[in-house]
């Protein structure tokens, strides 16, 4: 038998299996059983892709392009989403050279901090956050700093706070507007405060804007990029088709920079990790970019009525804090003694693996930081049915009125 154990530490062993996901795989199993599940523990939109998108895909395919692509991306969806910064997102000079294509935003992340850090450069994230910032910047030898975002403040990531965590070792700012897990919407005057930091202790900005398109009245997205003036350059904005053209499974996303460093690192890094994403992907990305928009205002219509549903479904039961999202398609609740003591479990970890072996997807707090045990994510993405029969049942099994 060779000694296959015989290795030294890696960094990988550090990182988690995700909890999330550990949720979704015990869900799979127990609907491929024959089980009716309830799908509230990813961010996965039930929309399907539009027509005209899936169509490029079929003509590229088959006209042949089935061939290696240039490793940054198609030169024709550079251009497109180079014109789509300009015009949607408001930042100015974006030229397609600076856009990069990735394999999903996640991958966009890890691109990110693969090219930009050294190792022990710290990263100001908010706490609670989507798990994989802080795993990707640990990837790359950085350190996750975090600073609490708490529901008095509404989520709202605090100008002030950041200034408190900043030391000697500080890279980067991360923000993510709309946010995950909470919902919370970062209002222009914040991400204001947030460049003048940056100008201030000479930091970048990590921007994560794959939530760019959904969001609820009267909340609007700003790039942070677009408010940076002078600091752009600073800024890396990090984008995606998963959640605005409901495309999470064709793995396309891309990232903005201007640092002719950074994107001589990305070349590098993008041709040794994936030599080009899927050239059909990218394709059909084109479409999506250049081709109609009127399946966002639906869209968001459609997940309006989900966040209703899922609000109204946690309101009102005792040691349930729901906090209505700005934006995304998440529920965010806190929990205390009152619902643990009632349903007899020892905390939101205990209490999202009895919703999973009840057939109802969450995910625990602490899966998303180390301030935030105490709460739980339910997102909101499935279908707007399965969002209705979940959330009455959600609720009968919070307030105990069924057994979990
Ligand atoms: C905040 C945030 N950023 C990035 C991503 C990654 O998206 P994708 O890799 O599907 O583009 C997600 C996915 O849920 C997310 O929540």
């Amino acid at each position: 038998m060779p000694a296959i154990e015989a290795l030294s530490a890696n960094k990988l062993d550090a990182i988690s299996f995700g909890k999330i996901v550990q949720i979704r795989e015990k869900l799979l199993k127990a609907q491929a059983g024959g089980a009716k599940v309830v799908r509230f523990e990813s961010g996965d939109p039930s929309f399907s892709v539009p027509p005209h998108v899936l169509d490029a895909i079929a003509a590229a395919g088959a006209a042949g392009k089935t061939h290696y692509v240039p490793n940054d991306g198609i030169p024709e969806l550079r251009r497109a989403l180079a014109e789509k910064l300009r015009t949607k997102n408001g930042i100015a000079d974006v030229e397609p050279t600076d856009v990069y294509l990735t394999n999903g935003a996640m991958h966009a992340l890890y691109v990110t901090f693969g090219t930009l850090l050294s190792e022990g450069d710290e990263v100001i994230i908010p706490d609670p956050m989507w798990t994989e910032v802080a795993e990707n910047i640990r990837l790359a030898g950085g350190v996750p700093a975090r600073v609490v975002v708490d529901a008095e403040h509404g989520y709202a990531y605090d100008p002030d706070a950041i200034a408190a965590a900043i030391t000697p070792q500080t890279r980067a700012i991360f923000v993510n507007s709309p946010h995950n897990p909470t919902g919370a919407v970062a209002p222009r005057e914040t991400l204001e405060a947030i460049v003048d930091l940056a100008r201030e202790h000479d930091l970048w900005i990590v921007s994560d804007e794959a939530y760019e398109d959904v969001l609820y009245e009267p909340y609007v997205h700003h790039s942070i990029a677009s408010l940076a003036g002078d600091w752009a350059p600073r800024v890396i904005s990090v984008f995606s088709f998963s959640k605005s053209h409901a495309m999470p499974g064709l793995r396309t996303g891309y990232l903005v920079t201007k640092s002719p460093v950074l994107q001589e690192r990305i070349q590098k890094l993008l041709r040794c990790t994936i030599n080009g994403v899927n050239s059909l992907a990218q394709w059909g990305a084109l479409a999506a970019v250049t081709g109609p928009q009127d399946h966002l205002p639906a869209m968001r219509a459609e997940y309006a009525v989900r966040r209703t549903l899922i609000v109204d479904a946690l309101s009102g039961i005792p040691g349930v804090r729901p906090f209505q999202p700005h934006g995304a398609f998440y529920l965010w609740a806190e929990l205390d003694a009152p619902l643990y003591r009632k349903l007899g479990v020892s905390g939101a970890d205990a209490l999202s693996e009895r919703l999973a072996d009840a057939g109802i997807g969450s995910a625990p707090g602490d899966a998303f930081g180390e301030h935030c045990a105490d709460a739980i994510r339910f997102a909101f993405s499935c279908s707007t049915e399965m969002v209705r029969n979940g959330a009455a049942q959600l609720r009968a099994a919070l307030t105990g009125e069924t057994r979990i």
